[in-house]
C-alpha cells in the first residue's frame, strides 16, 4: 500500500482508492448498499464540507416561477415572458416554468421510467454499469467517484438521446419508449427557451438554435436512495452544469437548492413545474450575462429522491464548432471575458477536474 493512497477520516487512515473499487466493482451503486441495510455512511461518502456545516446559510427568497401561456400569439405575453427570463437569467440563472405544454402523464410516465430502471432487478441493471463515456447508456454511481474528494449518496444513468435518436433497443427495456417520447417533448421544449433566451439577449430568435446549443441532448435518471445520515453525505455536491441548458423534473421530495448572492435557496418541488436551469456554456457564450449558478441536492431521509435531468449539449462528440463570447454582445466597456473553446475541450476539462465544488469556467476565463 503507498502512502499516498491514504487518506484521513476522523482521526482513522484508510486506504479510500481501494474501498472506492470495491464498491464501484459491487456495480450495485448507492441503492446496492440500502439494500443490504446498512445503517451507517461508509467513509468514502463522508463528506468533510458537510460534518464542518460549512457554507450552509438558508434564504427565503423563491426562484422565479414564469408562465409559459400563450406565447405563440400573443405579443404582449411573449414580450413578458422573455423579460422574466432574460431577468431571472441575469439574476438567478434558475428559474420554473410552468404551463410548459408537456402532457402530466407523460411527466408521470418518466419518473416511474426512471424509478423503474433503478429499481429493476440488480442482475440486469448491472449489465449497464460502466465508466465507459462513449457508451450510448451509461449506468454508474458518481462519474468523478475515483477523483472526487468524497463520493455522492446517488446513482445516475445517462442516455444520449440525440443526435442521431437511439433505437428503442439500445436502450434499457423497462424505460426505453418513454426515454424516447420525453425526449422529444424536451427537444421542442429547449427550442422554445433558447429562442426566449435569444430574444432576452437582445439577438435573434434562432441565434442560439443557429450556433447549436440544443444539437446534442443527454437524459439523466438520478436516483438518491434513503440516507442513514444525511448529515454526512450530500445527493449532489456543489456544482454548476457543464452544458447550455438543463431541463430538470423533480419529485416531491425536495432536497435541490441554488446558490443564490451566496445563500442557499430551496428549488420548491412543485407539481407539473419544471426546473430551467443555465450551464457553463450558455455563461460563456453571453460574457457573463446569464448565470450558471452552483446548486446541490442535499441527502434525505426519507428516499428515494428521482429527478430527470435534460442536458442540452454535444458533450465528447467530436463537434468541433468554436464557442466563445457573442461578438453581437461585446463593446468596448464589454471586452470578451473568455478564450474561445470547443465543448469536448471544456467537457473534458470539467470532467477530469470533477465535482470539487470548483468552477469550470475560470480555467477558460482570460
Ligand atoms: C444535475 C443536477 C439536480 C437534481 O443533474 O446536474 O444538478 O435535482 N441535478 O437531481
Ligand atoms: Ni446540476
Amino acid at each position: 500500500m503507498e502512502s499516498t493512497n491514504l487518506k484521513h477520516e476522523n482521526g482513522e487512515t484508510y486506504d479510500r482508492e481501494s474501498e472506492v473499487k470495491a464498491f464501484d466493482e459491487t456495480k450495485a451503486g448507492v441503492k446496492g448498499l440500502v439494500d443490504a441495510g446498512i445503517s451507517k455512511v461508509p467513509r468514502i461518502f463522508i463528506n468533510p464540507k458537510k460534518t464542518l456545516n460549512s457554507s450552509n446559510i438558508i434564504s427565503t427568497a423563491n426562484i422565479p416561477i414564469i408562465d409559459l401561456q400563450g406565447i405563440h400569439g400573443n405579443e404582449t405575453k411573449r414580450r413578458e415572458v422573455v423579460g422574466a427570463v432574460g431577468e431571472a437569467s441575469e439574476t438567478w440563472g434558475f428559474f420554473q416554468v410552468v404551463n410548459h405544454g408537456i402532457p402530466g402523464d407523460v411527466l408521470e410516465e418518466i419518473m416511474r421510467g426512471a424509478r423503474g430502471f433503478h429499481e429493476q432487478d440488480t442482475e440486469v441493471k448491472k449489465e449497464w454499469y460502466t465508466r465507459d463515456r462513449s457508451r450510448r447508456v451509461v449506468y454508474n454511481c458518481n462519474f468523478d467517484l475515483y477523483t472526487a474528494p468524497a463520493a455522492n449518496w446517488r446513482d445516475t444513468f445517462l442516455c444520449v438521446m440525440a443526435p442521431n435518436p437511439p433505437h428503442p433497443q439500445e436502450l434499457p427495456s423497462v424505460c426505453s419508449d418513454i426515454l424516447i417520447k420525453y425526449s422529444k417533448e424536451m427537444e421542442k421544449l429547449g427550442a422554445v427557451l433558447l429562442e426566449l433566451l435569444s430574444e432576452a439577449l437582445g439577438l435573434h430568435p434562432n441565434y442560439l438554435k443557429d450556433i447549436e446549443c440544443n444539437k446534442g441532448l443527454a437524459l439523466l435518471g438520478h436516483y438518491y436512495p434513503a440516507c442513514p445520515e444525511p448529515d454526512l453525505t450530500f445527493g449532489t455536491t456543489k456544482h454548476a452544469d457543464n452544458d447550455f441548458l438543463t431541463i430538470l423534473l423533480q419529485d416531491h421530495t425536495g432536497g435541490l437548492q441554488v446558490l443564490h448572492q451566496n445563500q442557499w435557496v430551496d428549488v420548491p418541488p412543485s407539481p407539473g413545474a419544471l426546473v430551467v436551469n443555465l450551464g457553463d456554456l450558455l455563461q460563456l457564450v453571453t460574457n457573463d450575462r446569464f448565470k450558471s449558478s452552483e446548486h446541490r441536492v442535499l441527502a434525505n431521509r426519507c428516499g428515494p429522491r428521482i429527478s430527470v435531468a435534460c442536458f442540452f449539449s454535444t458533450f465528447l462528440l467530436p463537434f468541433s464548432r468554436v464557442y466563445g463570447p457573442i461578438k453581437e454582445l461585446l463593446s468596448e466597456e464589454n471586452p470578451s471575458k473568455y478564450r474561445e473553446t470547443t465543448v469536448k475541450e471544456y467537457v473534458a476539462h470539467f470532467q477530469a477536474k470533477g465535482l470539487d465544488g470548483t468552477s469550470a469556467l475560470l480555467h477558460f476565463r482570460l
